[in-house]
């Protein structure tokens, strides 16, 4: 009778330990070795989107993260703030940004559908959430590659609603062709170091105690020439999973401040209510579903004309 109590005593201390063990691994592990380096020169282009943009340059490029089984999605961003259009006398062009996946038959889907479409930028990493850093640079790297003519970038998500009229007139009025960078601004945030969370981060992710200033990874828009500077110093800076994070972490290596693009928020990483007025004075608001998309494009083109009363 001693022994079998004496056995589960036993097992539970082990159990404990393991548990304990599994919590501070991360922590007390002295042979982890560097920090994961971003490597730049990681992976050549699968698919690149028709565009010449030496030839006709764009006013604002419009990169979007998706993921493959989003096809629907990129119908409608494609037939709304995703369409080609020339506002003000600017060009306006939208592209999507893919990893790959292990399943052959999604993959020849993602080949079809950027042949018929040819608005697909696409690398040999695998599409899974935590990789939207390597996204986020492919995106830095094929601007500065294919298309530094463009004098403006935005980068944003597919569950968003991207006001672009309303960003090419504020682009238009801030004047800014370089160093430029906007967005909603994070300015005093910390790394969550509760396990379990989404956002987990550990001290041997991100060692610091607090975040650099960053722009809300939801949209974010800056000038061409930062996408080739970032791009530049990602290798020189430590790798973190969060691309919002890790491109604060790039401009604060570069020096490059975050700016405010109105006076009033133009940026709704949480999102907004939707009125036909309101969303006329802003740039993006996230978690809009597609057929949300549509009805407020539609009612957003429809009202272009006419004037709202101020507040
Ligand atoms: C990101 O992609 C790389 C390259 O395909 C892969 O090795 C890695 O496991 C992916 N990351 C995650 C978190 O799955
Ligand atoms: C934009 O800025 C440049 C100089 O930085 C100035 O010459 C030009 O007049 C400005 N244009 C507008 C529309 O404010």
């Amino acid at each position: 009778m001693a022994y079998m109590k004496m056995r589960w005593v036993y097992i539970s201390l082990v159990v404990l330990g393991v548990f304990c063990l599994f919590y501070n691994l991360e922590d007390l592990n002295p042979f982890k070795g560097e920090p994961v380096i971003f490597k730049n020169e990681l992976g050549d282009f699968l698919q690149l989107p028709d565009i010449d943009c030496g030839q006709d340059p764009p006013f604002l490029v419009l990169l979007v993260a998706s993921s493959h089984e989003q096809r629907f999605v990129r119908l409608v961003i494609r037939s709304t703030w995703g369409r080609e259009k020339i506002i003000k006398g600017k060009r306006i062009k939208t592209f999507f940004l893919l990893g790959t996946s292990p399943s052959k038959d999604i993959s020849r889907e993602v080949a079809k559908e950027s042949q018929k479409f040819r608005d697909i930028i696409q690398k040999d990493f695998t599409d899974v959430y935590f990789n939207l850093t390597l996204k986020t640079m492919m995106g830095m790297h094929w601007i500065y590659r294919f298309c530094p003519q463009t004098t403006f970038v935005m980068k944003t998500d597919s569950d968003m609603f991207v006001n672009i009229y309303y960003l090419t007139e504020l682009l238009l009025k801030k004047n800014r062709t370089t160093r430029f960078f906007t967005g909603f601004l994070k300015l005093n945030e910390y790394p969550i170091r509760r396990r379990f969370n989404k956002w987990f981060v550990s001290k041997y992710e991100y060692p610091w105690d607090k975040y650099p200033p960053f722009c809300s990874g939801t949209g974010y828009v800056f000038s061409s020439d930062v996408a080739g500077e970032v791009y530049r110093v990602a290798s020189s800076v430590p790798f973190i999973k969060l691309e919002d994070v890790f491109v604060g972490l790039c401009l604060k290596r570069l020096k490059i401040r975050l700016e405010e693009l109105h006076s009033e928020q133009t940026f709704f990483p949480e999102g907004l209510p939707f009125t036909t007025c309101r969303y006329k004075k802003i740039v993006a608001s996230h978690h809009i579903r597609p057929r949300d998309i549509l009805k407020y494009w539609q009612a957003l083109e429809g009202s272009l004309q006419e004037e709202c009363p101020d507040n």
